[in-house]
């Protein structure tokens, strides 16, 4: 885990989020996480492009000290969105491998994020597979139940993609343990109505999560660190609650995950996590054209700052990554003195601004850019990601792009 950090220091390059850290046994030169980030720039296939090569390159350059990819599938029915990069064969290894090659050479570390979707699909002529045949609250396809040597398969598919994404020179594993895809699907008492091995009471829903995390762990050996997008609840009434999650966490803890990162488990849109408006005073958001921010009230910052905190409680020692609306420098380096998490994870930021570590070293503080307009999430599955803000003829086409009734 990282060190702890007690002091705000004074001189800029001391910063406590610009201090090395540690994950297992891997040294980061800095506490700056890019969050997973969906790309939409793979090929139609799910093989790398150049464009993510260069994506990744510039990322890497601007001085974050860990990238995160965006989800990858696993296996090809537990695609979530078109051009998503894909994992599920050997012939995926060359592209991705290039890819890290390029990270390691901008001074950066690099974890794929390993995912199946289940019901949270946007692939369309696919029926995908899930605990029950229950739709997801966003996506209104109804799955198909899985049988139990099918769940059996697809553990062994989390590892066999882990062992492709070691060879492929990823310096890490983040498993996908939220928001709402399949491992949340096995977790929550809404979307698992089995009765067998996987499901029936909180035991054994945890059961698939465990499974994996010790396919993946057989798969890479014990050194590689191996880390989770953590659902700790759902945010949907009647749904898992903060009790059943933190008890799950304790049990991935033994099982040797080195780093939680905390969110939410099923939720009712993407909203509920990729929250809009963080922290925008009126001011900021009319001088960069985000209307409706008039009748919208702005989300608070570090919004799981709560969740990191429970976590930290159950497992002590291993390293918490807090995702979810940071955005000022201040914050930052107070969540760290507090020691309520040793990473900081950004994702829209980093989609406005991918050096903005690079600047925060060079003693820039303050907010960052970032609004939260949520237009690249619009845009997911569409269009290769990026800021739609940073150009004002993007802005006008996305303007164009809804008033045809699209995303
Ligand atoms: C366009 C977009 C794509 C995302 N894709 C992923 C993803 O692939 N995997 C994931 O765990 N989270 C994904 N997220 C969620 C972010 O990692 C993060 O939890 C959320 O945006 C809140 O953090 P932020 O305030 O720093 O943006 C995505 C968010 C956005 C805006």
């Amino acid at each position: 885990m990282g060190c702890s950090v007690t002091t705000i220091a004074e001189a800029p390059q001391d910063a406590p989020y610009l201090r090395p850290g540690r994950i297992g046994g891997l040294a980061l030169r800095n506490r700056l996480v890019r969050a997973s980030t969906s790309e939409t720039m793979a090929a139609e296939d799910g093989t790398v492009t150049d464009a993510l090569v260069r994506f990744y390159g510039a990322l890497a350059d601007g001085g974050a000290g860990l990238l995160l990819t965006g989800h990858i599938h696993v296996r090809a029915d537990g695609q979530c969105t078109p051009r998503q990069i894909a994992l599920h064969a050997d012939r995926f290894i060359p592209g991705l491998r290039r890819l890290t090659a390029r990270v390691h050479e901008g001074g950066a570390r690099i974890f794929a994020e390993l995912s199946h979707a289940g019901s949270q699909t946007m692939m369309p002529g696919v029926t995908p597979p899930a605990p029950s045949g229950i739709p997801s609250a966003i996506y209104p396809g109804v799955p198909r139940e899985l049988p139990a040597a099918e769940v059996a398969a697809i553990v062994a598919d989390f590892g066999a993609a882990a062992r492709r994404a070691a060879e492929a020179g990823f310096d890490g594993i983040h498993l996908h343990g939220g928001n709402g895809y399949l491992i949340s699907q096995f977790a929550s008492p809404l979307t698992n109505r089995r009765d067998d091995a996987w499901g029936g009471d909180a035991a054994r829903r945890g059961r698939f999560f465990i499974a994996v995390l010790d396919a993946v762990r057989a798969a890479v050996g014990p050194d590689m660190p191996v880390t989770a997008r953590f659902g700790l609840r759902d945010s949907i009434a009647g749904g898992m609650t903060e009790e059943e999650g933190l008890a799950r966490a304790a049990a991935l803890t033994a099982r040797g995950l080195d780093g939680f990162e905390p969110s939410l488990n099923l939720m009712a849109s993407y909203r509920d996590n990729i929250r809009p408006y963080v922290g925008l005073g009126l001011a900021r958001a009319m001088g960069d054209l985000v209307a409706p921010r008039l009748w919208s009230a702005p989300a608070p910052q570090g919004y799981y700052r709560p969740l990191a905190r429970a976590l930290r409680r159950v497992a002590p020692d291993k390293a918490i990554i807090l995702v979810g609306g940071l955005r000022d420098t201040d914050v930052m380096a107070e969540v760290l003195a507090a020691g309520e998490a040793d990473f900081l994870s950004f994702a829209r930021p980093f989609v406005r601004e991918p050096d903005f570590p690079k600047q925060l070293a060079a003693g820039r503080r303050g907010a960052l850019d970032c609004v939260s307009c949520n237009i690249c999430l619009q845009h997911d599955g569409y269009d290769a990601l990026r800021c739609w803000r940073r150009d004002k003829g993007d802005l006008l086409r996305h303007a164009l792009w809804r008033m045809r009734g699209a995303g």
